[in-house]
């Protein structure tokens, strides 16, 4: 998209992925943005608004800001739709043990609200809708860039909420000019493993740090596909300003290239032998358990521990059944559109977030304006 003369509207505007392909385009473009952020009264947009400003000092002539919230009837009636020549989708509700009612209200029904915003816009000229390699839910084998079905389930509400929005894009709005991002799974922002944002994946490591985790849930052979935040961002702000549009992309790495399960728990181990601390505890590599006995230790983790690990583990619980998935992502749109992506050196990414969430000890780093 030639992005650079029209404006360009973020949903999510402050949240992870959404503020990053801010920076993006603020960095690599003359395009002007609109950041649309969940606020639910003056106080907490001012209190937003202030932090983005702060990170964003030096483009204020470029960027407005809009409040809404994707519950509302009709969230985006503020905005004027002339001018805006590129939509990102990046507002969702992402924790893995989202109910079902937020999870339809918001990131399907709110969704569909954007969509058929979108259908509005004259000079709109490329629609991102940010999903998950997820909203292919508990399917295993081949996954190709292409339409989903739903027939194999799914392991949460969050990962079917976002198959539904990508179905109701396609089946209801497909004249609109889309193209659909499923992200793997981000554990750092950089290859320095800097973590501004925790997810499932880092409360698990916290929970074997601790000793708090002496099952896992899972087959040691999983390819666990993931990913840093530079190079999401880098390769969906790429791919958005590209002229195809009703293009399917998997923003991941190939399966011969994603990392085991065991061997990311090996590597957690060897890091976190590094810590003395650690090593006084004398913490043993957990052992490998089927579903149901996970889930029984979950339960008994919910009715017996404290507030810290029953949420530690309750963020976890949800996603326990992708760990026995062999997914074989097939990424051919991504390489073919970006060329050769660097090397993903998962190994030493893996290496390095471990690193410095011991010794941040799981403090996330600058949470100013996520
Ligand atoms: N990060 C990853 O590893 C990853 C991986 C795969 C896919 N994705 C996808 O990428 C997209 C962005 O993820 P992210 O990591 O940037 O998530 P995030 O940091 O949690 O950001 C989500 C944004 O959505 C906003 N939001 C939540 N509920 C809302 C509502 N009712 N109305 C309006 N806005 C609302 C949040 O605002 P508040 O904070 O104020 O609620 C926040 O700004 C999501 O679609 C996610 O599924 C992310």
């Amino acid at each position: 998209m030639n992005a650079e003369s029209k404006t360009v509207l973020i949903t999510g505007g402050d949240g992870y992925l959404g503020s990053s392909l801010a920076a993006s385009y603020l960095e690599s473009t003359d395009a002007s943005l609109i950041l649309w952020l969940r606020a639910g009264g003056a106080e907490e947009f001012e209190n937003k608004k202030s932090a983005l400003q702060r990170r964003f000092a030096g483009h204020a002539s470029r960027l407005s800001y809009a409040a809404g919230d994707l519950l509302d009837d009709e969230p985006f009636r503020a905005l004027d739709p002339r001018g805006i020549g590129g939509i990102i989708h990046a507002a969702a509700v992402t924790r893995f043990n989202v109910d079902e009612t937020t999870a339809r209200a918001v990131n399907l029904e709110g969704a569909c609200k954007l969509f058929r915003f979108a259908t509005g816009c004259p000079s709109l000229e490329a629609f991102g809708l940010l999903s998950t390699v997820y909203a292919s839910g508990l399917a295993p084998g081949a996954i190709a860039e292409a339409p989903l079905d739903d027939g194999h389930g799914f392991s949460n509400f969050y990962e079917w909420s976002k198959w539904a929005s990508e179905a109701a894009l396609l089946k209801h709005f497909g004249d609109l000019p889309w193209r659909i991002f499923r992200v793997a799974t981000i554990i750092a922002d950089d290859e320095r493993g800097t973590v501004r944002q925790q997810n499932a994946f880092h409360n698990t490591l916290k929970l074997l740090y601790y000793g708090l985790l002496s099952v896992m849930p899972g087959l040691p052979e999983t390819p666990l596909y993931l990913l840093s935040g530079e190079f999401v961002s880098r390769a969906i702000f790429a791919l958005m300003r590209r002229p195809s549009n009703r293009v399917i992309y998997h923003v991941c790495h190939k399966r011969e290239e994603a990392l085991p399960l065991r061997d990311l728990v090996d590597i957690a181990f060897e890091v976190f032998s590094q810590s003395e601390d650690f090593r006084l505890r004398r913490i043993l590599k957990p052992l490998y358990a089927d579903l149901g006995s996970f889930e029984l230790l979950a339960d008994g983790v919910e009715k017996f521990s404290g507030a810290v690990v029953s949420q530690a583990v309750a963020s976890v619980a949800p996603f326990a059944r992708q760990l026995f998935i062999d997914k074989d992502l097939k990424n051919t749109n991504l390489t073919a559109a970006l060329g050769r992506y660097p090397d993903p050196e998962l190994r030493r990414l893996a290496a390095e977030t471990c690193r410095r969430l011991v010794e941040s000890r799981w403090k996330p780093h600058g949470h100013d304006a996520r």
